[in-house]
């Protein structure tokens, strides 16, 4: 939306944007009538009103009870609505589809760097395709940034330590800001990007053209062998760790009677804090990897051990089901 050639307002490029504007400009029209409406009355009745001569004294009023209801009642009523009305925008960006492609993203001191199942790397510019839910996972190398997408409406922090996320369908191709919009040190406002929103067929061209290292979880697979984890993690159960096969999505019991779900953020957890909760019937013999795996290298290693669990990640699979050789393996 442009007013007099100045950009007023991002375009809606997602299936929420509308939504989201409609919310927003709601709030914005009530505000705007009730800050108006009062403004007015004000320097209406304070001039309709004003002491004219010496002498004069104010009128008594009492309360009002009906008045006193109705501004009560009527508000509470207009509140409630927005509260409604935002809970249900909210629910819906905050849940993402199952059948998501699902994409990472690092932030870093001062740029933005994502990862694709099908192995592409992009730096400060994201490639996705149009009609497509599309889930970002979130984590941050240094300190708390926060990944903007203003066409698509939705933004969502990128904080150490975690991950958190965030989806979207873009339908319109085209070429969309990203911004960091959290303020994380002299290049903050530097930390910008763009999205390109490709047509299906072309994004599937756009495959093509990249991910020389392999898939993601090809990659995680030859970090898992450099690092060694197969030495403990093998197949049969039998290893110093537990087998890693079909673990996804599963509850597993823990040292301390208390049970865990394996999701991203419990592998993540498990390789970076080895000690934080420990598998029954296995010793705390696992080294922690804090500090020795790049957060771009973790999600490729916990790509590999979600592509150990196949049931569990065929809901989510990638776009295509790309023909990479296997990939050599390197020697420590
Ligand atoms: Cu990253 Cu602001």
């Amino acid at each position: 939306m442009q007013i007099f050639g100045i950009p007023i307002f991002p375009e809606q490029a997602s299936v929420f944007a509308k939504d989201v504007d409609a919310l927003y400009f709601f709030i914005l029209a009530v505000c705007a009538f009730f800050a108006i409406g009062v403004s007015v009355a004000v320097v209406w009745l304070g001039l309709k009103y004003h002491k004219t001569h010496d002498g004069q004294i104010g009128a008594r009023i009492e309360g009002n009870l009906p008045l006193e209801l109705l501004w009560s009642v009527i508000p509470t009523i207009i509140v409630m609505f927005m509260f409604g009305w935002g809970a249900s925008v909210y629910y819906h960006l905050r849940r993402p589809p199952d059948e998501a492609l699902q994409i990472y993203a690092v932030g870093k001191q001062w740029m933005w760097k994502f990862q694709h199942l099908e192995g592409q790397r992009e730096i400060n510019e994201l490639h996705i395709p149009a009609g497509r839910p599309i889930k970002i996972t979130i984590s941050s190398e240094d300190v708390i940034h926060s990944l903007y997408f203003p066409a698509f409406r939705t933004k969502m922090d990128a904080i150490p330590g975690r991950y958190t996320e965030l989806w979207f369908e873009a339908q319109t191709p085209g070429v969309y800001h990203i911004f960091c919009t959290e303020y994380c040190g002299t290049n903050h406002a530097g930390m910008i990007g763009s999205v390109t929103v490709l047509e299906p067929t072309r994004y599937q061209e756009w495959l093509q053209g990249g991910g020389l290292d392999g898939t993601l979880a090809q990659r995680g697979a030859r970090l898992f062998n450099d690092l060694a984890c197969g030495t403990c993690h093998v197949d049969t159960g039998t290893g110093r760790g537990p087998s890693l096969n079909n673990i996804l999505g599963t509850t597993v019991a823990l040292q301390d009677g208390t049970t865990a779900v394996v999701d991203e953020a419990y592998l993540r957890e498990s390789i970076l804090n080895s000690q934080a909760k420990i598998v029954k019937g296995f010793q705390p013999l696992m080294p922690t990897f804090q500090g020795l795996v790049s957060e771009e290298n973790l999600v490729a290693l916990i790509e590999h051990v979600k592509s150990l669990s196949p049931k569990a990640t065929t809901a989510a699979a990638p776009a295509t089901a790309p023909a990479a050789p296997a990939a050599p393996e390197r020697k420590q």
